[in-house]
């Protein structure tokens, strides 16, 4: 078939191109501007990505005036009923859902590297207690690059996945860590014959001097809670580890940077904005003042857990963990939570008000999961730090895409330079 075109007319020059679309499976196409510079001499300008493909992916597909999200085609709303964690897992990494044979061999390969090396415990003594877990969590996962150097050609596709079984067997392992370490609380070992989310809250909460009974509701929410945050195409810090990816650095400094995006409050971190939020508003009479800072231009607040780049409609992940706040709160808390309370409260007034109304501002997958996190007994300074773990899988599963692209080419955007023209050295005894 012809390759379908857009016509660029130059009104500066008069002159006019012809430049190829690139169509995908679903979803709008991108005109591919590669040879714009070359033909007319112009860059592109899209300051925080409006409108930019920073490329191809197979993994995941969100339309966001539908509300739609696929992971490798699936609905999201039919994995999160019908799946796990590590099933999604295997799906991102490998592209298909995998035999009952071939996800057996998966989580036990997994569970046999959850553990770091005994040196890594000597890291985290270099925090004080009260260092955010975040903040042990980017350390030590970055300092992951200093071992494995049995794995290190990226190149090659064998050390590519256990590079990415590693870095998803050993996230609940270095979350769990950074919890101990906040407490002062012994480190606990993974125990490999409990389910991915079941070692998470045994290295969480189990303690040498009495036995721990994991709960199946808060290892099932988890777990559930884990494929809703498991990857979402390319937001800011899966772009972020593409990025870093793209110059060949080491795969576990790349995750790393990836923590440190997602650990902004426009982010990941905003779960745990939502429950400070909640905390600062603390009573349902107090919502229309903050609803009206947050239409205040000048006032920096925002509600936090509204709103999204893509979605104009409701986020599918926040109406998912709506409905399971419901069950979690009834058979775990309180099902009159001040929290849930205030937070369906908020979500009601809000979506009266024409602002978020005309901005299509809705609540978004970190709305409400925070809430739940909560009821778990995972304390808000965590909350980033289980979004880390989630999106992990993801991460891996797109840098491993990216670094396979046979023309895999370093990124390098450029910009509009505002900059003073070219000017000569003044000698200090000169200048005024
Ligand atoms: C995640 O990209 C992803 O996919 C991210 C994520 C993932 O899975 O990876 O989905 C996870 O990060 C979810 C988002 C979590 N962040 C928050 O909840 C923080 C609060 N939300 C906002 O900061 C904001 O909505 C963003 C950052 C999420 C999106 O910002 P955009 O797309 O840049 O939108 P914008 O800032 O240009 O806002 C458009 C308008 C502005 O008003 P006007 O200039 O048109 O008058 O909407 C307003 C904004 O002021 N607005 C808000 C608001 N969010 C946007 N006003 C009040 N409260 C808000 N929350």
């Amino acid at each position: 078939m012809a390759k379908e075109t857009v016509t660029i007319i130059d009104n500066v020059t008069g002159k006019s191109i012809e430049l190829p679309l690139r169509t995908g499976t679903i979803g709008p196409p991108a005109i591919d501007i590669t040879t714009l510079y070359k033909k007319l001499g112009y860059f592109t300008y899209d300051p925080g990505f409006m409108a930019t493909a920073s490329c191809r992916s197979n993994i995941t597909y969100i339309d966001g005036d539908k509300g739609v999200l696929l992971y490798r085609g699936y609905p999201i709303e039919q994995l999160a009923g019908k799946s796990t964690f590590l099933e999604v897992a295997y799906l991102l990494l490998y592209g298909d859902l995998p035999t009952r044979p071939r996800l057996d061999e998966f989580t036990k390969v997994i569970s046999r590297h959850t553990m770091i090396n005994e040196s890594l415990k000597n890291f985290y003594s270099g925090f004080y207690h009260d260092a955010h877990p975040m903040a042990s969590m980017v350390g030590v996962v970055g300092s992951l690059s200093a071992f494995y150097h049995d794995s290190t050609d990226i190149h090659d596709p064998k050390h590519r996945d256990i590079a990415a079984h590693r870095m998803i067997a050993k996230m609940p392992t270095i979350a769990g860590a950074s919890y101990k370490h906040s407490i002062g609380e012994p480190f606990v070992y993974p125990k490999n014959s409990l389910s991915y989310c079941a070692n998470l809250l045994h290295m969480m909460f189990s303690v040498p001097s009495e036995e721990y009974q994991i709960d199946a509701v808060a290892e099932q929410a988890l777990d559930l809670i884990f494929i809703l945050h498991v990857d979402h195409e390319q937001n800011a810090s899966t772009s972020t580890v593409r990025l870093a990816g793209s110059s060949g650095a080491n795969p576990f400094a790349c995750i790393s940077s990836g923590i440190t995006a997602l650990w902004g409050p426009a982010h990941g971190g905003a779960n745990e904005a939502v429950l400070l939020m909640l905390e600062e508003i603390g009573d349902a009479k107090e919502i229309p003042k903050y609803i009206a800072k947050a239409k205040d231009k000048d006032d920096p607040f925002r509600l936090m857990g509204f709103g999204h780049r893509i979605y104009k409609n409701y986020d599918p992940r926040a109406r998912i963990i709506r409905e399971m706040c419901h069950r979690v709160l009834k058979r775990l808390g309180d099902e009159n939570d001040p929290f849930f309370e205030l937070a369906l409260k908020l979500e009601e007034l809000a979506l009266q008000d024409d602002y978020f109304i005309e901005r299509k501002l809705y609540p978004n997958v970190d709305f409400y999961s925070g809430i739940i996190y909560k009821v778990l007994g995972i304390p808000t300074n965590m909350f980033t730090v289980m979004f880390a773990i989630a999106r992990t899988a993801g991460w891996v599963a797109q840098w491993t895409e990216m670094i396979a692209e046979p023309d895999q080419r370093i990124a390098r955007p450029r910009q509009v330079y505002d900059g003073s023209p070219e000017r000569d050295y003044v000698p200090i005894e000169l200048r005024k």
